[in-house]
């Protein structure tokens, strides 16, 4: 595991955002796992106007999004599938069937149609307050796959500054499991931000701490990055 810390979120996706297009440009048939939220924003921000200057096409590449809400579809604008929309994929030259989403119906085969595709290539992470990584809240087994999960408090409450009221909030979601998360061959986890800093903390005492989910990561001995910004850096010591 590396830990990278950057002054600022915007040159988080900036690096980031160069590595993914180097790889693409060895091979444009990658496999991309990805995350919603405020975090990847600036990421995604980059990789349209780097790919632009570059000339970097997505044609070939397939996506595979971490986690989706139970009950909203691909219209309503709370859907992740509407925000990968909005926010990246309309800007790229993706073919329109390249983009996967767990839902109620393909939870059981998510794990199979990510295989079937390849596993995962380059995964994208954020991280929630609790330490969650995708809908993986704290004590999550392990071993889990792709299933639907109950949302904490402490993330429905974080997440409904994006909905009109709390009570809107989904209280389930299908989301990619630990063992789906840690078999992508390299992962970008990126935190920013000063309630990130608790989490961070746990995560990087080196060992699986089953109540704060991030930490599996330190399972996985090569290929993961931890791009932290000096907010969510705080509470590290040298
Ligand atoms: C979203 C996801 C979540 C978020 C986490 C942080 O697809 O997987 O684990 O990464 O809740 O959310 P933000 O980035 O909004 O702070």
């Amino acid at each position: 595991m590396k830990v990278i810390i950057k002054k600022t979120k915007e040159e988080i996706g900036e690096e980031i955002a160069k590595e993914i297009l180097k790889d693409i440009k060895e091979n444009d048939h990658l496999i991309l796992g990805l995350a919603t939220g405020s975090t990847p924003l600036p990421l995604y921000k980059s990789l349209i106007t780097q790919s632009k200057e570059e000339e970097v096409s997505f044609k070939n590449i397939k996506t595979f999004n971490l986690d989706e809400y139970c009950g909203l579809d691909a219209t309503n604008d709370q859907s992740y599938r509407y925000f990968m929309n909005e926010n990246l994929f309309k800007y790229l030259d993706f073919e329109p069937n390249s983009h996967h989403f767990p839902s109620t119906e393909n939870c059981s085969k998510y794990d199979d149609l990510i295989e079937e595709a390849g596993g995962i290539d380059i995964q994208i992470l954020g991280i929630g307050e609790n330490g969650h990584i995708a809908f993986n809240e704290p004590n999550t087994s392990l071993d889990s796959k792709t299933h639907i999960t109950s949302l904490t408090q402490n993330t429905i409450k974080n997440n409904s500054r994006f909905f009109a009221n709390v009570e809107d909030v989904p209280t389930k979601a299908i989301t990619m499991g630990l063992s789906t998360i840690l078999k992508a061959r390299k992962i970008y986890l990126i935190a920013t931000g000063k309630n990130k800093a608790e989490a961070i903390k746990t995560m990087l005492e080196g060992k699986y701490i089953p109540s704060c989910p991030a930490s599996a990561l330190n399972l996985k001995e090569n290929d993961v990055y931890i791009y932290l910004d000096e907010d969510a850096a705080t509470l590290l010591k040298e």
